[in-house]
């Protein structure tokens, strides 16, 4: 069994994942969206003080599978700096205790392995990552051979939701509450500009559309936000397939999944499908529960680098608060 800690944003989680059978045999996270709603957005220092509370009282539960454990697991790259050692910390106690090995997972590839948590891996696979600190392309050949096509200049799908949702007082996360908004909203009403429309270039850019969107939230009145929510919707994910329509001229996808917070997204959903249709390709989604971040898809990445022995040493272990993906 694999014990493993996630507290790169603002999600204390601890899971434990049966090696030879990839079954998640415990599985809890303590949220902390309540938190950081009246700030509308995730507040670093209140998220590393309330992972120091949670991570060690999640833990507590574990204890009755202590001795069982053959390696301790760790999001110790990309994230918040402040919430990354949480975690690392607690790993490295942990690891020491029961001497058993260390390993770091990157937070990216566990978003892509929630698609295989109590499954088998599936490659070669494209894999649009949008959560709230990336958006991004990648094909996945491997655990170790991932290379990212595109990805966001400025601010990610899902930070746009973010902040479209704090100008409208909807607290955080406000993708969850824009989706909500913009079902009862006419997605023709407002014309904003799909971004990087004109150049060929392969990549992503959320700020242009957010200031579009500012303006229009300003100029409006209160019974305006759902066709504001719904145009801004439309548009946000019209440019994730425009640009992956002109990625799939050359390179048409076999199996191609979408994961990260924001892949529980409907209207999302729906569009890709669409998208996908003429290449009769595969579309993987994580569980619903676990789009968001949680301990199981870092737990289910860290079976397949304990095969590998992928360990790191306590004293070599470091957190990593940029992505190298
Ligand atoms: O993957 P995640 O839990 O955390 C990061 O790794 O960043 O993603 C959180 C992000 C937030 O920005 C949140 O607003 C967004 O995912 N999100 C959504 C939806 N549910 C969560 N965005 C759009 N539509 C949703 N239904
Ligand atoms: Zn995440």
């Amino acid at each position: 069994m694999i014990l493993s800690i996630e507290s790169s944003c603002d999600d204390s989680a601890i899971s434990i994942t049966e090696i030879a059978t990839n079954k998640l045999l415990f599985h809890k996270k303590i949220s902390q969206e309540l938190e950081h709603s009246v700030y509308g957005g995730v507040v670093p220092e209140l998220a590393a003080r309330l992972h120091a509370e949670a991570l060690p009282k999640i833990l507590a539960q574990c204890e009755p599978y202590f001795q069982e454990l053959k390696a301790v697991a760790v999001t110790s790259s990309p994230g918040l700096a402040v919430t990354l050692i949480e975690g690392v910390t607690l790993a490295k106690a942990v690891s020491v205790a029961l001497d058993i090995p260390l390993i770091g997972v990157n937070h990216l590839i566990g978003h892509i392995y929630s698609l295989f948590i109590e499954k088998e891996a599936v490659f070669p696979l494209t894999v649009l990552l949008v959560s709230g600190g990336h958006t991004q392309v990648m094909e996945v050949n491997s655990l170790s051979d991932i290379k990212t096509v595109a990805k966001s200049m400025d601010d990610s799908f899902g930070e746009s939701f973010d902040k479209v949702a704090k100008m409208m007082g909807l607290g955080y996360p406000g993708g969850p509450a824009i989706e909500r908004l913009a079902q009862e909203g006419d997605r023709k009403k407002y014309d904003f500009t799909v971004p990087l429309l004109r150049t060929p270039k392969l990549a992503f850019s959320y700020s242009g559309l957010k200031n579009a969107v500012r303006l229009a939230v300003e100029k409006s009145e209160e019974k305006d936000y759902k066709d504001i929510a719904a145009s801004f919707e439309h548009i946000a994910t019209k440019h994730l397939t425009h640009k992956l329509k002109k990625y799939f001229a050359t390179h048409p996808p076999k199996n191609f999944a979408i994961v990260g917070g924001a892949s529980a997204n409907l209207y999302l959903r729906s569009q890709i499908q669409e998208l996908l249709k003429p290449y009769k390709a595969n579309l993987l989604l994580s569980d619903l529960a676990y789009c968001s971040d949680n301990a199981a898809m870092i737990g289910r990445v860290a079976v397949e680098m304990y095969k590998k022995k992928m360990f790191t040493s306590v004293e070599d272990l470091d957190i990593t608060p940029k992505s190298n993906i």
